[in-house]
């Protein structure tokens, strides 16, 4: 196959998706695939099929108006997102069947059991669309459940935009290190957090902080997700079931979140050359894995201290490498939608392998 021809589906066209489809067309030069968009699902602005493929910019310009997809949709009706899943995937047997299917999948993180979004990848899959997600639900709380079933159904169940948006972290382990045993890990993760602890030290008030990353959109829909750990606890616990083969959910996180952490804390561990930061972690004690994310304040010459604003960083320890760890110097909507951009990329490529 030389340019294979995607057919899409959006579950979700809030930030991250929009960036997505708008990247689509800024790179198409340097694609190696071609693409349509059939549908498109969102909770407030409605819904669309149209197997012929949906006019993007007027999508865009419809949502951004605030008003409703339905508009656009020949026969509008009330869909949830797995009525669209499974509109498309009866409309596109074909493509499904070809493995030119894929649903994107970008709903908001839902804490309490990843749903529905979990829901979504199950949907997409039984309907032999491959799945792309930058939300951290589906393999926070069912990773080895979707695997086992993509597998099953010959499909992929890729996720690389949940962790560090487009800076690879799953692929780097799964494409470039195999036979390798990951012990455990240390980072930090949410950037939300990470610059409102930046702006503390600056003097900024932690309102302000926040309200900057949620105007940038890159915090979390409900902003208590990340001041509160939830968001990181999601991120290690994705973490934790796919690069250390365990089974566990936010739940099992050990978790406190910034919430308390005032300026002075933040400004007096400075002035001790200290800082002050949300980590993420993971080990292997006594046969069982312990994840925790906390605030620690950190030495001037620990690697997580250097990290500032939108800078995240991961270091993993492995048996076989030893500690390697991977920065992210600023991350936006563009990373992440760059990582739905690049998981999509590697379903193409699979296709030309064929
Ligand atoms: N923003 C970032 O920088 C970033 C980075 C990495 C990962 N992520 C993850 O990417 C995902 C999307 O983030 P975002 O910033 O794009 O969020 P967002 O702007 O809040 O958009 C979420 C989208 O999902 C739709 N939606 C919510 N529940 C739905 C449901 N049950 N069925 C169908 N559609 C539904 C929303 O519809 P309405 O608008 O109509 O309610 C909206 O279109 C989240 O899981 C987030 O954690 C985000």
């Amino acid at each position: 196959m030389n340019q294979p021809e995607l057919t899409l589906v959006l579950i979700g066209f809030g930030n991250v998706a929009r960036r997505f489809v708008k990247l689509l067309s800024e790179t198409s030069d340097r694609l190696d695939f071609t693409w349509k968009i059939v549908g498109i699902s969102t909770r407030h602005h409605g819904s669309v099929v149209a197997p012929d493929g949906i006019d993007i910019s007027r999508a865009l310009q419809t949502v951004e108006g605030r008003q409703s997809l339905d508009r656009l949709d020949p026969e509008p009706r009330e869909r949830s997102g797995i009525d669209v899943i499974r509109q498309v995937a009866d409309a596109m047997a074909d493509e499904a069947a070809e493995g030119r299917l894929i649903c994107i999948e970008t709903t908001v993180l839902d804490i309490d059991r990843g749903e529905p979004s979990v829901s979504h990848v199950r949907a997409a899959l039984e309907g032999q669309a491959h799945v792309v997600t930058a939300n951290k639900g589906p393999a926070a709380f069912a990773y080895h459940e979707l695997e086992a079933l993509a597998e099953s159904v010959d499909r992929v169940f890729f996720f690389e935009g949940a962790v560090m948006d487009g800076v690879p972290v799953f692929n780097l382990v799964r494409e470039t290190m195999p036979a390798i045993t990951v012990e455990g890990f240390r980072g930090v993760i949410n950037t939300t957090c990470n610059f409102i602890l930046s702006e503390l030290e600056r003097g900024t008030e932690f309102e302000r902080a926040l309200a900057d990353m949620q105007s940038r959109g890159i915090a979390e829909a409900d902003p208590s997700l990340d001041v509160d750990g939830w968001d990181a606890a999601a991120k290690t616990a994705a973490l934790v079931n796919v690069l250390m083969g365990s089974v566990i959910t936010p739940h099992h996180v050990t978790r406190t979140g910034i919430r308390d952490v005032t300026g002075m804390d933040a400004r007096e561990a400075l002035g001790r050359n200290k800082r002050i930061r949300l980590v993420a972690s993971a080990s292997r004690q006594g046969g069982k894995v312990k994840a925790r994310v906390e605030p620690e304040l950190l030495d001037h010459h620990d690697p997580l201290a250097n990290l500032v604003d939108l800078n995240n960083a991961l270091y993993l320890t492995t048996d076989l490498l030893g500690e390697v760890g991977i920065v992210q110097r600023g991350g936006s909507l563009t990373q992440t939608a760059y990582a739905l951009l690049s998981d999509v990329s590697r379903i193409s490529q699979r296709l030309k392998e064929l």
